[in-house]
């Protein structure tokens, strides 16, 4: 859990633009409440007044949610307050939070599933309206790219898939995970604090060559058009990397060894699935390409090292010097011939 600052007010007031629709479920208006005035206490009879329950009512909420793992302290003549977050995501919390950085999305948090994004191809085979969220703490069978396993622990780490139906053209896929890959990097140095966080091409990210994060996406493709399109990414948060399995423990780290304590889950879940969800519209737009490469040099990993990248049985190796607007990987090779690569698997000589 990561512990909020002690509530040394008594209690205030929520704001009042803080108002349930007849849709919301109670315990997520309750805990949006909550957060809305955290660190500080809420009395119960503002509770029972803006849950529109009696002040038994909201008890039995409270009690609820801490049997859900949420850590909610009571105080006789100061009222409720959240005293921490809880490691494992929870589906009402997580609500709360996206509301609190007005952010709407339909999410479905699980404890375990084989994969989010196997998860959420069943959702869109069903025929769940888009977008959508699929959240787990924990996958039994986590994919990679290339056919790979993605590693995760018990808790700790994220693992979330966002699905679209977007019947746009093939072409703007060319893009879009990169697109994500700036996004996300951006959100993860802010949230960190730390500047060197950045991209691996074409769908890592790393610090000082360190893996942080893995981006997959899948598509549905018809006649040149994009049907389904799911964007997922695990991202070690705050668990221990020299617990992960031998052969990856040593090219890996999490935000929380990177930043010297554990970080919220809970509010990094939420504002990741508001920066998917806006990555997807600047796709969608049509974004310029002069945008993207600016962008990318900022945040490229690769940048003038000396790299060998494998396609299949074919092996380059050459110094990487960014990317062109249609996403290719521009390698100078050792014959002096510059090559655009569309896809590959790179590795870095010397970080
Ligand atoms: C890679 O680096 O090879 C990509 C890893 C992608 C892992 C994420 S975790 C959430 C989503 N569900 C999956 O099964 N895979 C992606």
């Amino acid at each position: 859990m990561v512990k909020y600052p002690p509530g040394q007010r008594l209690s205030v007031q929520p704001p009042l633009k803080i108002k349930g629709t007849s849709k919301e479920n109670p315990s997520s208006l309750l805990l949006r409440l909550l957060l809305s005035v955290s660190p500080y206490y809420i009395s119960g009879s503002i509770l029972a007044e803006r849950l529109k329950m009696s002040r038994v009512g909201v008890w039995a909420r409270i009690t609820k949610l801490r049997e859900a793992g949420l850590f909610i302290e009571a105080s006789q003549n100061k009222g409720y307050r959240l005293a921490a977050e809880p490691d494992r995501c929870n589906q009402e919390l997580l609500e709360a939070w996206l509301h609190q950085i007005r952010s709407r999305c339909k999410v479905f948090v699980h404890n375990t599933l084989d994969s989010t994004n196997s998860e959420a191809e069943r959702l869109l085979a069903n025929g769940e309206n888009d977008p959508f969220v699929v959240v787990s703490n924990h996958q039994s069978n986590g994919r990679g790219r290339l056919g790979r396993k993605w590693y995760s622990p018990k808790e700790g780490n994220i693992h979330i898939s966002v699905a679209f139906r977007p019947n746009f053209n093939l072409i703007k896929l060319r893009t879009f995970t990169l697109w994500q890959g700036v996004c996300i990097s951006e959100l993860l140095r802010s949230f960190c604090t730390n500047e060197s966080i950045s991209i691996k091409w074409p769908n890592d990210l790393v610090i000082y060559g360190k893996k942080i994060a893995g981006m997959l996406t899948e598509a549905s493709i018809d006649c040149e058009h994009v049907r389904t399109l799911i964007f997922g990414i695990g991202i070690n948060l705050n668990s221990t990397s020299n617990r992960y399995p031998k052969s990856i423990s040593r090219n890996s780290t999490s935000l929380k060894e990177l930043y010297g304590q554990k970080i919220r889950t809970h509010e990094m879940t939420a504002k990741l699935i508001k920066t998917i969800l806006k990555a997807y519209k600047k796709c969608l737009r049509g974004n310029s390409e002069k945008e993207l490469i600016d962008n990318w040099e900022k945040l490229d990993a690769l940048n003038e090292k000396i790299v060998e990248v494998s396609i299949g049985k074919e092996k380059i190796k050459g110094k990487a010097l960014g990317i062109n607007g249609d996403g290719n990987l521009k390698i100078k090779a050792t014959n002096g011939r510059i090559r655009f690569l569309h896809s590959g698997e790179v590795t870095v000589s010397k970080w």
